[in-house]
């Protein structure tokens, strides 16, 4: 049997993903599962852009330009303070915009900071790349965001992601946190790779990097805010002295995103009343979730400021019954038909005492999770 290159055989896996393989493998077998463990919008793609697939399946639906479409991508600059269209490039999803920025940014070896506990895949394609992630730990003390002390504690650095809101604490950094981060990163010659991908989902204002930090190399996606997680469209938002690498790297690395998702992408904008809507749910779904926590006695949680997710502390199973998280998370699974991420997907050193919960499903189904986890004797 063929092996895999030790390289990308060291690959870790992305819990939350696996977590959902196994939810629905019992799903399959018959039993019900609550599902918490997966940051997807449970809503469909929105009306406006059904119509206009719809439309676009009566024509060729071929390869794009490597950018994306011209509209499109003019849509999207408009979004932000002084962006021409020509920095913009639409991608099959944030995650193909993780590759881009760092191949673009980073050479073999490079030392690339990521905040722990923060979204894994950053950690894991550095990796698959050959890059360095360099963690950064944060806690409640900084409200879980990173600083320039904490940066500069991480030694030389080439680079650092910075995710606003956050996944998993939902931290959101204010102007001011932006401002010192960017300072820090300017004079130190650190470059900034921004995942703004959970815009839209805000409890206070989410400023934008490039509004601090020209040079930023910018990614979002149609994913989170416009419920399109399957549609894998997303877009970059690239300095202008690397925009002709960039578009190569695309054009040789997937020459293009979906073009049917382009067409979906661009109608999207439009529907704000909709999406407003989800957002309106999402603000609801939050309150349930911190309510029911704090019923089953999980209390010490992470700011929640944006995105769906709830990071909670739980040393009454881990510390003091010895129940680390990937195990808490399995038995609730089995016992209680709920799903939910352990920590280690986000933070190697302290995740096995933290669970990631998502908010982004049905209010039933988050309120009647919390009553069997309250009602759980382990
Ligand atoms: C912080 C963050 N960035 C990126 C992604 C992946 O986004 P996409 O579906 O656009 O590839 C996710 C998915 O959960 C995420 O949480």
């Amino acid at each position: 049997m063929i092996e895999a290159a030790v390289h990308a055989a060291a690959v870790p896996p992305f819990h939350a993903m696996a977590m959902s393989r196994v939810a629905a493998e019992r799903e399959a077998a018959g039993h019900r599962v609550l599902h918490l463990e997966i940051g997807q919008p449970s809503t469909p793609l929105p009306r406006l852009a059904r119509a206009a697939v719809e439309d676009a399946l009566e024509h060729q639906l071929g390869y794009t330009t490597a950018a994306g479409l011209a509209p499109l991508r003019q849509r999207l600059a408009e979004r932000y303070t002084d962006v021409d269209p020509g920095r913009v490039l639409v991608v099959g999803g944030a995650s193909a915009g993780f590759t881009l920025a760092f191949l673009t940014l980073f050479d073999p070896g490079g030392r690339v900071g990521v905040i722990e506990p923060g979204y894994p895949c950053y950690r894991n394609t550095l990796l698959a790349l050959g890059l360095r992630p360099v963690p950064i730990p944060v806690g409640d003390e900084t409200r879980w965001a990173p600083t320039p002390d904490l940066l500069a504690a991480a030694g030389p650095l080439d680079g650092i992601v910075l995710a606003s809101p956050s996944n998993p604490t939902g931290t959101v950094l204010g102007a001011d946190a932006l401002a010192a981060l960017t300072t820090h990163c300017r004079a130190e010659g650190i470059r900034i790779v921004a995942d703004e991908i959970y815009h839209g989902l805000v409890e206070r204002p989410a400023p934008q990097v490039l509004d601090h930090h020209t040079e930023a190399f910018v990614i979002s996606s149609f994913s989170k805010y416009w419920s399109m997680t399957g549609w894998r469209v997303g877009w970059v938002v690239v300095p202008d002295g690397v925009v002709d690498t960039v578009e190569r790297l695309q054009q040789n690395l997937f020459i293009c995103a979906p073009h049917v998702s382009q067409v979906a992408a661009l109608a999207a904008l439009d529907a704000t009343e909709e999406l407003e809507g989800h957002a309106e749910r999402y603000r609801a779904n939050r309150l349930v979730m911190l309510d029911g926590l704090a019923a089953a006695g999980i209390a010490e949680i992470a700011p929640a400021d944006g995105a769906f997710y709830v990071y909670a502390h739980l040393p009454q199973y881990t510390t003091e019954l010895g129940i680390e998280s990937t195990t808490l998370c399995l038995r609730w699974l089995d016992e209680l038909g709920v799903a939910a991420t352990p920590g280690v997907d986000f933070d190697l050193a302290r995740g096995h005492e933290y669970v990631r919960f998502s908010y982004a499903g049905r209010a039933e189904d988050l309120a009647e999770a919390c009553e069997r986890v309250a009602g759980w004797s382990p």
